[in-house]
């Protein structure tokens, strides 16, 4: 059994649809293959992949409430080529989006059950995520959690000659705890998918977020993308500039 995981962020780095690929892998058992697409350069190197797999899930950021162009003009290329080789993989989604409700990616996932149908290939389901560019964001605080407890660990040793500070050890377990809370409503949704994707079969549909309270996710979401536009430009510069109409 061979799976295609197709990475759609045009992102070249850290984007959430390779966080959410990454975790979806962990409940795909056999030959398992990611591929990124970016480009139409891309594309014969991906349908090549297409010939013996049984599966292909797409990791999709939404855009403006639907499937990223790049993405279509490769659908319309996939519908074509599995037609003249005679291929039907199952065909999942993990679609996620930036608002707080996994619930937008709806017609996204409607978009893909009509290719299916289209292109003669099996529909089998898909997870959409909300709050996706926080979400991604938990796996780096991870990552310093895990830096915080070994420099605790190399603190306590130089200090006191203790191999395991017990103080430094609850908090990464309390962070850690948090994080994998966050998480928890993707992860159960993936484990069920990719249940799916092993017996060849349909999960149906299904809309999951990051497991924060609305108003703290606006809260956070505003003050990270007012610093985000200071880096792009800032007040004057970005959103009270005079904007350039093109020709
Ligand atoms: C052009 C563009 C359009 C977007 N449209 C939406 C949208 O309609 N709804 C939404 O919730 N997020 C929207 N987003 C946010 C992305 O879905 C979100 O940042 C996502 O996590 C990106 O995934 P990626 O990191 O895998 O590329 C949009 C982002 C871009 C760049």
């Amino acid at each position: 059994m061979k799976t295609v995981c197709i990475n759609c962020s045009p992102k070249k780095q850290f984007c959430a649809s390779a966080y959410f690929l990454m975790l979806q892998r962990l409940f795909v058992g056999g030959k398992k293959v990611t591929e990124k697409l970016r480009t139409p350069a891309d594309h014969a190197r991906i349908l090549e992949q297409l010939k013996d797999a049984q599966a292909v899930v797409f990791g999709v950021p939404l855009y403006v409430d639907g499937i990223p162009s790049h993405v279509l003009r490769f659908l319309e290329e996939m519908e074509v080529f599995c037609k003249e080789n005679d291929l039907h993989p199952s065909v999942y989604c993990i679609a996620n989006n930036g608002f707080i409700e996994g619930k937008q990616n709806e017609p996204l996932m409607q978009s893909f059950e009509h290719f299916c149908t289209r292109a003669g290939l099996t529909w089998g389901g898909g997870v959409g995520i909300g709050g996706g560019v926080m979400l991604n964001v938990t796996r780096i605080l991870f990552l310093v959690d895990i830096g915080l407890l070994l420099l605790n660990t190399v603190l306590s040793v130089v200090n006191t000659g203790n191999f395991f500070p017990k103080s430094a050890w609850i908090s990464f377990g309390e962070n850690a705890a948090l994080l994998l809370y966050f998480n928890l409503g993707v992860l159960f949704y993936l484990a069920r998918m990719g249940s799916a994707i092993r017996k060849n079969t349909c999960s149906g549909k299904k809309y999951t977020r990051i497991l924060i309270p609305s108003f703290i996710f606006i809260l956070f979401a505003d003050l990270f993308f007012i610093i985000i536009s200071f880096f792009e430009g800032g007040l004057f510069r970005g959103w009270l500039a005079r904007k350039k109409i093109e020709q």
